[in-house]
C-alpha cells in the first residue's frame, strides 16, 4: 500500500520528522551571524576588516594572543581603512562603523559562542593543530571551524579538531580587501549544511566576495596553479636565464598579469611561498612541479622576506615596491 499522508498528517510529521527531510527549509541554510578571526596577520587583519565592513554580521571578533601582535593588526586595518577613505571608496561613516563594530581581544574565552572561527595563523601544522584542540574546548558545540591556509591538508586539521563534520577551508587572497575571489574547500567529513552555510557567508548574501568550491588538495585551484608559476620565474634566477627585472616586466607586459612573479613573491612573503613548497616537496616528492629553487631558501635563511621585511627580489618601502635587488 502507498503511504499518501493527508495535509494535516504532513504538518504534523513536518513538526516531528527532521527538517532536513522537507527541502523547502532544509536547502536554505541558517545564516553565520558571527564571526572570530584567529590571527591578525597580513591575511587575518584583511579577512576582519572585510567581515566587519560588510554590514552583514552582528558580531566580529579579532584575537591573537599577544596584545603587540593584536594591535599590529589593529593599526593594519586603521591603515586599509584610511587608504579607502583617501580613494573614495568607504565613506567616513563606514570607516568608523567598520572599526567600531570590531571586538579586538586576547581572551580566547571570549570567542566561546560565535559561529565561526575563521584562524588566519602562521603556516605549522603542528601550531594549527594545537590550536584547534583549545578553541574546541572553548567554543560551542556547533561552531564551525575553517582554515585560512594556503596550502596545508584541511582533512589532517578536521580530524583532530573534535568536530570533523563542522571543519571547512576558507582561503582568501592577498590584499583580502581587494581580491575578490574565496575557495571554499571540503573535505569527505564535512556536513553539507556547514559547508552551504560557509559558502553564502562567503558570497554576495554574506561578505560579497565570489566564492568557489574545491576538494581537499594540495593548493586548492589557485595555489595549484600558482606556485609552480612563481617555482619556474625563481629557477630562471637560480640558472641565471634572466634578471628579475625582466622576468617580471616580461609577465607584465608579455602576460598581461597586473605583477610579475618574484614582485608577487615578494608581495606574498617570501616565507609563506617557502613554507608552502616546503610543504609540497615533502608530502608529494615525486610530483615534478614542487621544487624548492635555491634562490628562495637562501633569501628566507638571511631573513629577506619580501614586503614584510623590506627586502627580498625588491627593496620595499613600506608598502612601496623600489629597485630589484642586484
Ligand atoms: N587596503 C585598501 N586598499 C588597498 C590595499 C589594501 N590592503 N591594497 C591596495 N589597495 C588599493 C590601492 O589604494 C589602490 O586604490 P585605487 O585603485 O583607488 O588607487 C588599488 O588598491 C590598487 O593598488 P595599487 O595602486 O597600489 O597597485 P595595483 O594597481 O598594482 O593594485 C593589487 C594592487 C590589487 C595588489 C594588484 O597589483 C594585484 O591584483 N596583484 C596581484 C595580487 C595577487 O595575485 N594576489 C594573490 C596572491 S596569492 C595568495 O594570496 C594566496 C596565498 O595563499 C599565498
Amino acid at each position: 500500500m502507498v503511504f499518501a499522508p493527508k495535509v494535516s498528517q504532513v504538518f504534523r510529521l513536518r513538526s516531528i520528522l527532521p527538517c532536513r527531510l522537507f527541502s523547502s527549509d532544509s536547502q536554505s541554510p541558517s545564516v553565520i551571524k558571527s564571526v572570530a578571526i584567529v590571527g591578525q596577520g597580513l591575511m587575518g587583519h584583511g579577512i576582519t576588516q572585510v567581515s566587519a565592513s560588510s554590514g552583514k554580521l552582528t558580531q566580529v571578533i579579532a584575537y591573537e594572543p599577544k596584545q603587540e601582535f593584536l594591535d599590529k593588526g589593529k593599526s593594519r586595518i586603521e591603515n586599509s581603512i584610511a587608504k579607502l577613505v583617501s580613494k573614495g571608496r568607504m565613506t567616513q561613516e563606514d570607516a568608523n562603523r567598520t572599526l567600531g563594530s570590531i571586538h579586538f581581544t586576547t581572551d580566547m574565552n571570549a570567542l566561546s559562542n560565535v559561529d565561526m572561527i575563521v584562524e588566519a595563523i602562521i603556516e605549522n601544522i603542528d601550531l594549527k593543530k594545537s590550536l584547534y584542540k583549545d578553541l574546541n574546548r572553548v567554543c560551542k558545540n556547533d561552531t564551525i571551524f575553517a582554515s585560512n591556509t594556503s596550502s596545508l591538508s584541511i582533512t589532517d586539521m578536521a580530524e583532530i579538531s573534535g568536530r570533523k563534520e563542522k571543519f571547512v577551508g576558507l582561503h582568501f587572497f592577498n590584499p583580502v580587501q581587494m581580491m575578490k575571489l574565496v575557495e571554499v574547500i571540503h573535505t569527505k567529513y564535512t556536513d553539507p549544511l556547514v559547508f552551504d552555510k560557509v559558502f553564502h557567508w562567503a558570497g554576495k548574501e554574506g561578505i560579497g566576495k565570489v566564492a568557489v568550491k574545491c576538494g581537499d588538495t594540495p593548493g586548492f585551484i589557485v595555489n595549484r596553479l600558482l606556485m609552480p608559476y612563481l617555482i619556474q620565474a625563481m629557477l630562471m634566477v637560480d640558472r641565471k636565464d634572466a634578471t628579475v627585472q625582466d622576468i617580471d616586466t616580461s609577465m607584465l607586459l608579455g602576460a598581461g598579469h597586473p605583477m610579475g612573479p618574484l614582485h608577487l613573491a615578494d608581495y606574498i612573503g617570501l616565507d609563506t611561498c617557502y613554507y608552502i613548497v616546503q610543504g609540497w616537496v615533502e608530502k608529494y616528492p615525486d610530483e615534478s612541479s614542487f621544487v624548492l629553487p635555491q634562490c628562495l631558501a637562501e633569501k628566507v635563511k638571511a631573513g629577506e622576506l619580501g614586503r614584510k621585511t623590506g627586502k627580498g627580489f625588491y627593496y620595499w618601502d613600506g608598502e612601496k615596491v623600489g629597485k630589484a635587488v642586484n
